[in-house]
């Protein structure tokens, strides 16, 4: 911390009269994968699906959160260790305002990720999107691996920058197996397994 002679105010409304108030638990649920595995629409439908039942989700994506919040970041390892701290700190700021934040971040790093899980607790829930790299590249939607491989971007994920797979994820989930009302179908499951309130 580069800042000294600051205090940390305890708030008079508690996250759990937050979630009491809402009628839901709240939390992160962090999206993992390759480009291309299915982060973003998972997270927006699922979105969509529990705002529907009139909860309070917001989903945080990679490329979006990279015009404003990250625009200063590009793709080394320091780079995204920095985006991905920063999403984990504003991921935390909605949990505790009693959301369910749904992030859609490659966060390659198993390091990175660590850091969030350590400062956000049992607040976090990492989903891994499992699709394996031959899958992704087939897929291609912003022709990104075709760009990587002819060597037109560099340190792409899953060619020429490592992916480190999470090895205790809560939820696994491969989108090259099941269709994408199946995996939303599971999501959902363990939404209301790990956020109902059972009071
Ligand atoms: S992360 O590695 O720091 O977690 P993030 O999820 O924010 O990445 O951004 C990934 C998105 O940036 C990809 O979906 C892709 O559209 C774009 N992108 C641009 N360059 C790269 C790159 N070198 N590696 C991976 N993704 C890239």
């Amino acid at each position: 911390m580069r800042s000294s002679n600051i205090l940390y105010t305890e708030h008079f409304v508690t996250t759990a009269a937050r979630c009491q108030a809402n009628g839901h638990r709240s939390g992160i649920l962090w999206l993992t994968g390759l480009s291309a595995s299915g982060k973003t629409t998972l997270a927006f439908e699922l979105d969509r699906l529990l705002f529907q039942k009139g909860w309070r989700t917001f989903v945080l994506d990679g490329d979006n959160i990279r015009h404003g919040l990250c625009a200063d970041l590009g793709f080394s390892a320091e780079d995204r260790a920095e985006n991905i701290r920063r999403i984990g700190e504003v991921a935390k700021l909605f949990a505790q305002a009693g959301c369910i934040v749904i992030t859609a971040f490659i966060s390659p790093y198993r390091a990175d990720r660590d850091r969030v899980r350590a400062i956000a607790g049992d607040l976090f829930h990492e989903v891994h999107i499992a699709a394996p790299l031959a899958v992704c590249e087939a897929r291609d939607p912003k022709g990104l691996y075709g760009k990587a491989r002819r060597g037109e971007i560099h340190a792409f994920t899953g060619i020429s920058a490592p992916y480190e797979e999470p090895l205790e994820p809560e939820l696994v989930l491969d989108t090259s197996m099941t269709d994408i009302n199946q995996s939303l179908q599971s999501l959902l499951a363990y939404v209301s397994a790990q956020f109902t309130l059972d009071y």
